[in-house]
């Protein structure tokens, strides 16, 4: 049997748009929480674009994730993370993030890589590429990236925040404050389990009421 290849995806990979599209939003279900929806046209644009990374075992989708630009390139953002089920654990979304955020480096070398997240799993790797805790004013505010939030379920929730925070914990890496740690060799990481998992659960509680 073969690896599991990541790679920048291209046209011939429109046939899994689909598959894709809809792994995202039937995940998103099973945790219970929010996620922009996206369009199989929306993903093949990525694909066509050179702005996709595809995991791809036997001619089999694997994992996704895309890139997405705003204000004029100042910010990059990593969207639509996806592991299929059947590859989840085996360390697969860290390869493909690590593969995207070098590929957006030498793409955008000026460019801050931010995401907004609630999975554990997208805070640790995040952590461990650099990326450092920041509120919403900290990311771009190209209204386009926030209009993506209005298919998410907890949208009526930013609004209410004034964009200023909702469900999702925002994460920057900026390229001119990088040191020279490496993937996996940060001791320090402002990332704890426990103490993420309860800010969220305190975090849930004040936001709902
Ligand atoms: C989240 C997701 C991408 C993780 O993919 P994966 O390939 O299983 O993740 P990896 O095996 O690379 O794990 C990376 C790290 O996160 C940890 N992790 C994985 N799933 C986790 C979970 N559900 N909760 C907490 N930690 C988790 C792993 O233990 C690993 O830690 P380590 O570096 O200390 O070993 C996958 O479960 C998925 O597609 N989920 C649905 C979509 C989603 O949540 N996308 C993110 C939206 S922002």
């Amino acid at each position: 049997m073969s690896e599991v290849k990541v790679i920048i995806a291209n046209e011939s990979h429109f046939k899994f748009a689909d598959q894709i599209c809809k792994v995202i939003e039937s995940s998103a279900k099973d945790r219970g929480t929010g996620i922009a929806k996206r369009t199989p046209e929306y993903i093949e644009k990525k694909m066509r674009d050179g702005n996709a990374v595809i995991a791809i075992k036997d001619n089999e989708f694997a994992g996704f994730c895309y890139i997405e630009a705003w204000s004029h390139g100042k910010y990059v953002a990593h969207s639509g993370l996806i592991v299929h089920p059947n590859f989840r654990k085996q360390g697969l979304a860290k390869k493909i993030k690590e593969f995207i955020f070098n590929y957006s480096l030498e793409k955008y070398p000026e460019a801050k890589i931010f995401g907004i997240t609630t999975g554990l799993a997208v805070m640790k790797i995040n952590s461990k590429l650099g990326y450092k805790p920041v509120t919403f004013s900290e990311l771009t505010d190209d209204p386009k990236f926030w209009a993506g939030c209005q298919t998410c379920t907890n949208f009526e929730i930013l609004k209410s925040k004034e964009y200023k925070m909702c469900m999702c914990t925002g994460m920057l890496y900026d390229p001119k404050e990088a040191h020279d740690e490496k993937f996996d060799e940060i001791e320090e990481s402002w990332f704890k389990e426990k103490v993420i998992k309860r800010l969220k659960r305190i975090k849930q509680l004040m936001i709902k009421q």
